[in-house]
Formats: structure tokens, sequence, C-alpha cells
């Protein structure tokens, strides 16, 4: 079993994957964490508590970063809505919050399982894991696995260069990447184009019924106004459900080994993650600094295995509707 801490920012594709993450049999979610992003970090939380609360999924949830590490939030409103999770009706949170903030949350949790045993998928932009690394840099050798959703090497979603989750933070982001681990970086070459939520999904999601399928259609006839209309993505992207599907079983995605850089100080490309691909001969130096070490142990997912992604989140709807005696 995949021991996980799930740090996101709730959110509709977020929500999909606290469920996955909740309902697949390969992962232990030892607890969500909750960052600004889509919307601050009280609406994200409450979304997170809402989620659990209705889905019954009784796992610690601590609040964490109100901010990136410098400079001004950046929310996604416009794609998220004003409760950063419109659409699906939601109960109120009925469940408190773990005492921790979410940094501390991340580092005990790290530092109290064996080492390598759990590993983090920061899903919204990556504030609280950088924070946790500048408060325990032991964390680096002890986690597993980072897999992270955010960036692209093609094309952003919030400027021309940059994906949002990178965008937000770049300087933690550029933390992330540059710590002596290596990352997974599922960006949004894969799910904006193939990790979609096409019509025969929709159909399969809408047989089972039941309270936890109205949700997920609710979240999909939401977000398809924001993502069809802003964005002109073809059917609603399940951004963040990627992560999880690829700690379930890493045969779902086809990757690639590069050197994942942070654009920090680009007028027009800050945040952008500049992708040194191994396999495209890699460019030996950056910008006629001859002295950067180019390292090529971050993996990019390039390709998704869209029938058997759909499979799981059709699985994980009839898990929970089963067990959670949801109707
Ligand atoms: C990312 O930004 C958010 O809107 C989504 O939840 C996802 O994590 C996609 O750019
Ligand atoms: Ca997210």
């Amino acid at each position: 079993m995949e021991k996980i801490i799930l740090d996101c920012d709730p959110g509709h594709d977020d929500a999909i994957a606290i469920l996955l993450a909740a309902a697949n049999p390969a992962i232990d979610l030892l607890g969500i964490t909750t960052v600004s992003g889509n919307h601050n970090v009280d609406k994200t939380t409450r979304n997170a508590l809402a989620v659990c609360t209705a889905y019954g999924i009784n796992v610690p949830v601590a609040k964490g970063a109100r901010g990136p590490l410098i400079g001004e939030q950046i929310l996604a409103v416009e794609i998220h809505g004003e409760t950063g999770l419109d659409g699906p009706v939601l109960p109120p949170a009925s469940f408190e919050l773990d005492s921790r903030h979410a940094v501390d949350f991340i580092i005990d949790t790290v530092m109290t399982h064996e080492p390598k045993t759990v590993s983090l998928v920061p899903v919204g932009p990556y504030t609280n894991i950088a924070l946790a690394i500048r408060k325990e840099p032991r964390i680096i050798e002890r986690v597993k696995r980072v897999i992270v959703m955010g960036g692209a090497y093609t094309r952003g979603n919030i400027t021309p260069a940059a994906e949002f989750n990178i965008y937000a933070d770049p300087e933690a982001a550029d933390v992330v990447f540059r710590a002596d681990w290596d990352v997974t970086m599922i960006g949004l070459d894969l799910t904006q184009t193939q990790a979609l939520a096409t019509p025969d999904l929709q159909d399969r999601v809408r047989a089972i019924g039941g309270s936890i399928s109205t949700f997920i259609l609710d979240i999909w006839e939401f977000i398809a106004t924001t993502h069809g209309g802003l964005l002109q993505i073809k059917y609603p992207a399940i951004h963040d459900a990627c992560c999880v599907a690829a700690l379930i079983d890493p045969t779902i995605i086809t990757s690639e080994k590069a050197d994942i850089r942070v654009e920090l100080a680009g007028r027009w490309s800050r945040g952008m993650t500049v992708c040194n691909f191994e396999k495209m001969g890699g460019m030996r130096h950056y910008a006629g600094t001859a002295a950067e070490q180019v390292d090529f142990r971050h993996t990019v997912a390039m390709t998704l295995d869209h029938p058997k992604f759909c499979d799981m989140i059709v699985e994980a709807i009839e898990w929970l509707s089963r067990t959670k005696n949801l109707n």
C-alpha cells in the first residue's frame, strides 16, 4: 500500500483526487493538507472537510499556508468559482481540523514513519512542501516519492508560459525541484489533453447513480463551462487525480527523464517549468553558464492510459457508494 499525504487546494479536480485516494485499496491516505490556490486556504480547507464529511473519509485534515513564499496570492476564482468548488452542493463540514499546521503535519508524518515509506502528492501550489523542506530538511531523504500536478513543457494555462500551481508560488516550486529528491511532474501537457471526463466516462458515472455520482457529475458540469469557455479544453480536465492514479498503478503513465528548472525572473515566463529532456539530446548547459550542472533526475509524465484511468474513477465511485452506504 502506498502511504501518501495529499497536499491540495480543492478545487474540483482536487476533490476527485481526494475521493480516488480514499477509495482505492492501493492507497493509504495518511492525511490531507490544504493550501491557498484555487481559492484562499479558508475556503480550500472548508471544501476538503466538506468532501470528507459528505463521503465518510475519516483522515486528518491540516490547514496550511495562506499565501506564497513571496508576493501576492493569486487565486483561480474564474475556473473554480467563488467557493473554490462551485457547482455541487456539499453539506457543512462536521469534523475537526487537525490541530497542527499542514507544514508540521507533513514533517511529523514523514519523520515518524519508516524512511522511504511516505510519498508526497502536491496538487496545489507547493508552498507547504517548500516550507516543510525549509523547516525540516531531513524529510528530503526520508520521503519515498514526490509526484506533483503542475507545470508544463509546452504551454501554460495562467500565462502562455506558466501553469497555475507553479505560477501561484514559483519560489516554492523552485525549492521543490531543486531539493535533492526525484520529482515526477504530471503537467498540463498530459492532464488537459488526456485526463478528460469524456462523454463515455460521464455516462458510466451517471449509470452508477446515488449522491457521489451526482457530486462528480456536478463537478464536471461546472468545470465544463470554465475549462471549455476560458481554456478551450474539450472536456473537463481531471488534473490532480492523475497523481493518485500514477501511484496506484505506475504503468498508467509513460514518462521521460528531464532536468526541470523553474523560471523565476522572466518578464513573460515567470513560473515556467523549463524541461530539458535527456532523450532529446539534453542541453548540457544553461544560458552560457557551463558551470551549471545538468541533472536529468526528474521525470515528466508524457502519456496517460485513459481507459485505465476511467476504470479507476468508476471503481472508486462504485466502492464509495457501496461501502459508505451513499444513495
Ligand atoms: C491545476 O490548477 C488548479 O486549477 C487545478 O486544481 C490543478 O491543480 C491545473 O493547472
Ligand atoms: Ca489543485
